[in-house]
């Protein structure tokens, strides 16, 4: 009886040998800029308690909502996957005490986190993020370091037209005094709204403006940059001051409003063109009250959290292809059993001094081999058959100008760490 077969989970991905090196490629480059950044890496668990998220993100986002995964373990307790990284990076930084640390709290982190959500082109259930979040000030001049990380980010992957958007969504008492000027204009069109809008507007009236449906509706929404007190308006113009000097492109967006609920002061999300309807590949934004709320002591806080799907996505719709498979060094060849012998010495010492090596395993003839060598992309074949051995030498080939030559065994481990510097 043939067996069932199994599928990956909707919404999640395999990432294959080729082009699993594109996923490198761009998980060095961001440790790249954080250690010129100056962040720190920090890796927290892949779940956690469920309040951790309902309190941190917000009970009526969607993702509180809508897209957790949430279960109960074996001891009854409500655990739920990441659907962010900010909330445990905060948890981390509370438990962990990182606040009584003299100096400004930088972090970075990568990895999966989970929503249950429609899956579409660039969005999953199962994604990645490259995230940062800094803790301990309110100095604007880390709202624009953080905000030209990002925009570094793409930038030095050679992505093209991709935009920061900025707004401030102020102070809660700034966001409440908007939430009533918004509602005084939202309520004579309550009837024409979708029913996404009609809900939002009892729960959460700011992420009314988010709705793609009825965007034009709102061209004559009051901006929320005329409700800031001057206290914000003042930290926001520093902060477009600093963006200026360092040359970033960004446009002011007065109806950005995040999807979480912890954002006071700057919110940002960087916009990707010609991608599509998911056009979002990143946004971040000042969480000063988020420390506290989940326990700790009032600590201000800003990060942005990257999505690695979408890059990938627009490094494909610019055709750029960013790197191939590292070649192999050396594919070794034996020709009999004495010779056999002798090359799994040879290999394993070449690997052991930082050579890439392979051979065959399948036991076929030089020929299949040889084939073998040229797939894997190999600089030298090193053939050893009974002579060879005999005499105490070995035949390398280049692969790339077919040219071959005799070299010492001794000395072809000795070869090979020349040619690699
Ligand atoms: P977010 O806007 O919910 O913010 O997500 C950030 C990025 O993650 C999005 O711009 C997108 O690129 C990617 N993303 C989100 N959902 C999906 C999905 N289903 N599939 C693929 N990619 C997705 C946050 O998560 C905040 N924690 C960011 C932050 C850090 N704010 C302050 N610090």
């Amino acid at each position: 009886m043939a067996s069932e077969k199994f599928e990956k989970p909707t919404g999640t991905q395999d990432i294959l040998p080729g082009a699993v090196e594109k996923w490198q490629f761009i998980e060095e480059k961001a440790r790249d800029l954080c250690r010129r950044y100056n962040y720190r890496e920090i890796r927290t668990p892949i779940f956690e308690q469920t309040e951790l998220f309902e309190r941190g993100v917000g009970e009526t986002t969607d993702i509180v909502e809508k897209e957790m995964y949430t279960f109960k373990d074996k001891g009854d307790r409500s655990m739920t996957l990441r659907p962010e990284g900010t909330a445990g990076v905060v948890r981390a930084y509370v438990q962990n005490k990182l606040y009584g640390e003299p100096d400004v709290t930088k972090l970075f982190y990568m990895g999966p986190m989970f929503r249950y959500e429609r899956p579409q082109a660039g969005r999953y259930r199962q994604f990645h993020q490259f995230g940062v979040e800094v803790f301990g000030t309110t100095d604007p001049a880390i709202d624009a370091e953080v905000i030209a990380l990002g925009y570094s980010f793409y930038k030095e992957l050679g992505l093209s037209g991709v935009k920061a958007e900025i707004n401030s969504v102020g102070t809660p008492e700034v966001r409440a005094a908007y939430r009533s000027t918004l509602l005084a204009f939202l309520e004579p069109m309550r009837d024409n709204l979708c029913s996404d809008c009609q809900s939002r507007m009892e729960r959460n009236p700011l992420r009314v403006l988010d709705c793609k449906k009825d965007q034009e509706k709102f061209v004559n929404a009051p901006s929320i940059l005329d409700s800031l007190d001057e206290e914000c308006s003042t930290h926001f113009d520093k902060v477009k001051g600093y963006l200026d000097a360092m040359g970033i492109e960004y446009e002011i967006n007065p109806r950005l409003v995040r999807g979480l609920d912890y954002y006071t002061h700057t919110a940002f999300e960087f916009k990707a063109q010609g991608i599509g309807a998911i056009d979002t590949v990143g946004g971040g934004g000042r969480f000063n009250g988020l420390v506290d709320q989940i326990g700790g002591p009032e600590q201000p806080g800003i990060g942005f959290g990257i999505g690695l799907e979408r890059i990938q996505l627009i490094l494909e719709h610019q055709g750029i292809n960013l790197t191939s498979a590292k070649p192999l060094d050396v594919y070794l060849v034996a020709l009999g059993e004495a010779a056999e012998q002798k090359l799994t010495k040879l290999i394993y010492e070449l690997r052991s001094h930082g050579v890439a090596a392979d051979r065959d395993y399948l036991g076929r003839k030089m020929k299949a081999q040889m084939k073998s060598a040229d797939r894997l992309h190999a600089r030298y074949t090193a053939i050893l058959g009974d002579d060879e051995l005999e005499r105490g030498e070995i035949a390398l080939k280049s692969m790339e100008t077919g040219e071959q030559r005799t070299v010492k065994l001794d000395s072809l481990v000795q070869e090979f760490v020349k040619t690699s510097h």
